[in-house]
């Protein structure tokens, strides 16, 4: 039995060979592209400089493929910081030809375009940790600030759980785009007032603070207003959305601050989004399971 369920998955011989020559073209080399890699190591370099390496690239090949190969044969030295290679971790954000994009995800000859230079440099509005790994302690500590957890006033039921919370679909949709986020940092990069205002909270976190005060499960309103209503919180967000326009995961943090902002003027009218959800109780459970 088992064998003939094995059988359905083999792949008919023209199949397998038609893949294996797509996948032979895709790593074809069809173009030279000069790599401009910006190199600086504040621990010891007086400046930043420009340094430049040549490779064949083919059209499979991503700008970390490219990095890899350049830190492996070229220059060991380049720090560059990445993980999951599949545009799921944010480790490998940087600016690609002036724009904020993950390294993992940008194909070399779609970041060249028509030109044949591929100019690499670490996230604005980050300090540089090495190379063209920005330092992302700041950013951290301004997602941390948030409480990006679920806040309960029932401590024993969040403690000791006897059941999942209740929770509609339609209440799951208001925050689920936001929990796509990947804190790769991109957005903060392209935010024109975290250029300006280094302790501005940034599109990150006040999307990520909004995201856990509409969850119904969540019952820390009234403490994080007190973090996001300030003068480097949510209102100094001028509505420019570049900082939507670079998200690699299709998250919209510029939707969020202003869903935030209407948050907060309603709250001070006395509204509340939602009774904190109950437990599901035990017994429901049970009863589900037959
Ligand atoms: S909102 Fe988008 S751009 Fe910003 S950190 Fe999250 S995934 Fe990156
Ligand atoms: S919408 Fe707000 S957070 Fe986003 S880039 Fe503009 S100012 Fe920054
Ligand atoms: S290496 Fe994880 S997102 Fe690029």
């Amino acid at each position: 039995m088992a064998s003939e369920e094995a059988k359905e998955y083999v792949l008919p011989p023209e199949v397998l060979e038609e893949t294996m020559r797509a996948s032979e073209e895709l790593w074809k080399p069809v173009r030279k592209i000069k790599f401009r890699i910006y190199k600086y190591n504040p621990k010891k370099d007086y400046a930043p400089h420009w340094e430049e390496h040549e490779l064949e690239v083919s059209r499979g090949m991503t700008v970390l493929d490219a990095l890899l190969i350049i830190k492996g044969e070229m220059d060991h030295s380049l720090g560059v910081r990445y993980s999951c290679r599949m545009g799921l971790c944010g480790s490998c954000a940087m600016m690609i030809n002036g724009k904020q994009m993950l390294a993992c995800q940008t194909r070399v000859l779609e970041a060249a375009g028509n030109g044949d230079v591929v100019e690499l440099r670490p996230l604005d509005n980050f300090p540089v940790e090495r190379d063209l790994a920005a330092d992302f302690t700041s950013f951290f500590e301004k997602h941390k600030s948030v409480k990006p957890w679920i806040i309960r006033n029932d401590d024993i039921e969040l403690n000791n759980p006897t059941g999942p919370y209740k929770q509609t679909v339609d209440e799951y949709a208001r925050y689920y785009q936001f929990t796509d986020c990947i804190k790769c940092g991109a957005c903060l990069s392209a935010c024109p007032t975290a250029a300006t205002d280094y302790e501005y909270l940034g599109p990150q976190a006040l999307a990520q603070a909004y995201r856990y005060m509409v969850d119904t499960r969540d019952d820390g309103l009234d403490v994080r207003i007190p973090i996001v209503d300030t003068e480097h919180g949510c209102w100094r967000c001028h509505f420019a959305a570049s900082c939507s326009d670079v998200c690699p995961r299709g998250v919209d943090p510029a939707q969020g601050i202003q869903l935030l902002k209407r948050l907060l003027i309603k709250r001070k009218f006395g509204y509340k989004p939602h009774k904190p959800a109950e437990a599901l109780p035990a017994k429901v459970k049970a009863e589900k399971k037959e």
